[in-house]
């Protein structure tokens, strides 16, 4: 048994997550902490709101809330979404938590004192009609590269070219749409992480295990060479820039650390939070000198957060002198697209979690979602994708599996695992299958490769069909009813294998499964070591109900109807 703490990116606070944030990070953080808990191992499952920046000062204005009170009602909606998605995080913390501000603040001064942050002058753009500093993104105006009139402050969307907002053209807030903004010159901490670049590369270049997407972002960065960061912004909500004493420094009313240097902070405060929740040791999983050098410390992301995991988070980790936890493994996907296109919330395209769970239950999303992990490539959601994944793989390989021999176990066999008869060639061709994919499953799921892992299940789902059309116990029955015995017998414990190995997918379903074969709770664990066991573990006379029906096939009719609402091909 190891010990495995796994983080997912911290979603923004402000909205409800689309389909596209949960595939890219929670999900399958979600689903390979259920994996890894099923193989024995101890783990903690971190997340959290990321509740600070702009964005969340914009959005709760615009809810005409203050933020304070804008940030808890949308952690809780998030809250609310994860646990409808069946997300089991053992905790989910708040970026704004009383502990992320201490944590934070004691990096800040301890990086200090190691010499890795400076205060240096800079020149930012101010505007008089929004009464607030604008971020980069948030000043727009003329590309002085290519002429594009409304180029974004930190990046050029038609050239392409990095910019900095003070150099546009007529620049205007794209928070209001007004001119009046000026360049003010404005002090702020700047985290040197050019002088960490050569003890980064040699970290990341020694990283074995980790998706080839996620190092070649990271050495991207490092072969351009790292530039310093500034870690605070001109605005009133976040963690203040205090001194060691815990007075506010010097010059630095008014300011807040950036979201991107306390966000990955939050995954140790939060962990400290669930600790005095639970009563559990926090410092066991983050302290190196406390434990956790035997921890496996696993982060996943959608791609655009690798450069914030691989060098500023671990800048401040390793600045900092101090024994934490780094990252061992990292995974990163990239996008889901809608039909190839962006997720929009204000042109009606794409779903979200709230909107999901309305239309479908969450086993239908979670299924489709990991068997279409955008790993290799983007992946674009399709509703008929969607619909033929639930229909083919939930309804007809496994749902039909589960239905066929549990009810004919009622019908024939009074609903007991039945006695008699002899494993023979079925039997032989079916332990041969399974042992080989109930491997390549496991390694699968520690390799952290979901396509492949729900394309080994749904393998293995498609072997008990195969299985039940090579021992046919309906034929059996009429001359020779021991050997029908046989073939449900062994039907009837694949329901109950089925029934295990779905639950890091489709939870809900695997649970109805469980039950209706009465599978005691402590049982529902990977404890076979071989398929013939697997194959033989109920206890003969055992008795078993046949579930409701698992899954409602989705029609042509609803993917028409959701296209309607939430935009299809013709987005
Ligand atoms: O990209 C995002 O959605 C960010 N909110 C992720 C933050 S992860 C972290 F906290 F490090
Ligand atoms: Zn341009």
């Amino acid at each position: 048994m190891s010990r495995i703490l796994i983080t997912s990116a911290l979603p923004y606070i402000n909205g409800v997550k689309h389909l596209g944030n949960l595939a890219g990070s929670m999900l399958p953080a979600d689903v390979y902490a259920r994996a890894m808990r099923l193989l024995g191992h101890d783990v903690l499952y971190i997340c959290a709101t990321d509740e600070h920046g702009t964005p969340a000062e914009l959005a709760a204005q615009e809810a005409g809330l203050e933020v304070s009170e804008y940030c808890e009602r949308m952690h809780i909606a998030q809250k609310e979404a994860g646990a409808n998605f069946k997300l089991s995080y053992d905790y989910f913390g708040r970026s704004s938590a009383k502990s992320n501000h201490v944590l934070t603040q004691h990096f800040a001064h301890v990086l200090e004192a190691n010499g890795l942050i400076e205060e240096r002058t800079s020149k930012q753009v101010y505007s008089n009609a929004d009464g607030r500093y604008l971020p980069d993104r948030y000043v727009e105006g003329t590309c002085p590269n290519c002429g594009f009139e409304a180029a974004r402050g930190d990046q050029c969307d038609s050239c392409g070219k990095l910019l900095d907002p003070i150099d546009l053209i007529d620049p205007y807030s794209a928070v209001s749409g007004s001119k009046d903004v000026e360049i003010r010159e404005t002090n702020h901490l700047y985290l040197k992480q050019s002088s960490m670049a050569s003890k980064l590369r040699e970290w990341v270049e020694a990283a074995t295990g980790w998706p080839p997407l996620a190092k070649s972002i990271a050495m991207k960065w490092l072969d351009e060479g790292l530039r310093d960061r500034a870690i605070t912004r001109d605005l009133s909500w976040g963690i203040t820039v205090t001194n060691p004493d815990g007075s506010v420094r010097d010059g630095f009313d008014g300011k807040v650390f950036y979201v991107w240097f306390d966000a990955p902070i939050e995954y140790i405060a939060a962990t400290q939070d669930w600790a005095a929740e639970t009563g559990g040791d926090w410092e066991s999983w983050w302290r190196t000198d406390k434990g956790a050098d035997d921890v496996q410390y696993v982060q996943f992301m959608g791609k655009d957060n690798v450069a914030f995991h691989t060098l500023s988070f671990p800048t401040t980790i390793i600045g900092s002198g101090e024994p934490w936890k780094l990252v061992d493994q990292l995974k990163a996907f990239n996008w889901v697209t809608w039909y190839g296109g962006k997720f929009s919330t204000s042109s009606k395209r794409g779903v979200f979690m709230d909107q999901a769970i309305d239309i479908a239950p969450s086993d239908y999303w979670r299924w489709h979602l990991m068997a279409n992990a955008p790993e290799g490539n983007d992946a674009a959601f399709t509703w008929e994708e969607f619909q033929a994944a639930v229909n083919s793989d939930l309804a007809n390989v496994l749902g039909n599996f589960v239905n066929r021999i549990t009810k004919y176990a009622v019908g024939k066999f009074d609903g007991v695992v039945p006695d008699g008869g002899e494993f023979g060639e079925a039997e032989d061709w079916l332990i041969k299958e399974l042992d080989t994919r109930l491997s390549a499953l496991v390694g699968y799921y520690e390799a952290r490769e979901f396509r492949k892992a729900m394309a080994e299940t749904r393998a293995i789902w498609a072997a008990g069909n195969e299985y039940l059309t090579k021992a046919a116990p309906w034929t059996h029955y009429k001359t020779d009813v021991p050997q029908a015995a046989v073939g449900t017998r062994v039907g009837l414990n694949l329901v109950a294998l089925f029934g295990v190995i779905a639950q890091p997918i489709i939870p809900d379903t695997a649970e109805k499964i469980l039950d209706a074969m009465n599978i005691p709770k402590e049982n529902r664990t990977w404890n076979f070591r071989t398929a013939q066991e697997a194959i033989s573990a109920l206890p003969i006379g055992m008795a078993i109900n046949a579930p409701d029906v698992l899954f409602t096939k989705i029609e042509d009719e609803d993917v028409a109807a959701w296209t309607e609402r939430f935009g299809g091909d013709d987005a």
